[in-house]
């Protein structure tokens, strides 16, 4: 089921279908994987099993969501978007995760899904939009920043390459 569309992108509720084009996604960024997956001991493993336990948590959680994300030309699928409509934590909408095809970084896609999103939101009446980046993710950072977001907090946070800091941005809608 389609979510929102932006002029280059539809952004669709994955499915079962969906899954090795994401795994696609997922796998063609490595460096992403290092700092927060791993399995086994090994950092950065990831897998089609780990990917279908993520989806399945997604669609357990109340106003959770993944979409994955598709060119209107060809229907490619270029990335994965993940948030939930309502963080327990602090009641506000939450961008989990963006993540491009490394062979379709830097054509300001990631930038398009995000502005998607926040549009999405403010029809749906989100007041704001909030994303924690890990400190030292530059292209993470810079998109948040493009995207309009400023750090309004910065906390401890552990994953799975070890302790950092994850800066809290937040786009006002
Ligand atoms: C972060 C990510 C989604 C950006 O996707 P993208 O489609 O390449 O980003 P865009 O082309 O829309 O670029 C958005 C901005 O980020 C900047 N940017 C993109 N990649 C960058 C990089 N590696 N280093 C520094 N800046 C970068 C661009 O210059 C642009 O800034 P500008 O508008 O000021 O020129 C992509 O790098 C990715 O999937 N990374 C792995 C997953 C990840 O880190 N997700 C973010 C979690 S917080």
């Amino acid at each position: 089921m389609t979510v929102f569309e932006t002029v280059r992108l539809s952004a669709a509720e994955a499915a079962e279908d969906d899954l090795p084009e994401l795994l696609d996604v997922y796998l063609s960024n490595p460096a992403y994987l290092e700092l927060t997956e791993g399995s086994g001991g090994v950092p950065g493993a990831y897998d089609r099993g780990m990917l279908e336990r993520d989806l399945a948590m997604s669609a357990l959680t109340p106003g959770r969501h993944t979409a994955v994300l598709r060119l209107h030309d060809g229907g490619h699928c270029v990335g994965v978007l993940d948030w939930m409509d309502e963080n327990p934590s602090d009641g506000a909408p939450w961008l989990g995760l963006i993540m491009i095809h490394a062979g379709h970084q830097h054509r300001g896609l990631g930038a398009e899904a995000v502005a998607g999103l926040a549009e999405h939101g403010r029809a749906a009446g989100w007041k704001r939009l909030r994303e924690g980046v890990i400190a030292g993710n530059d292209a993470g950072m810079a998109l948040a920043r493009a995207a309009g977001m400023r750090e309004v907090e910065r906390r401890p946070h552990r994953i799975a390459a070890g302790d950092r800091e994850l800066a809290v941005m937040e786009l006002e809608l």
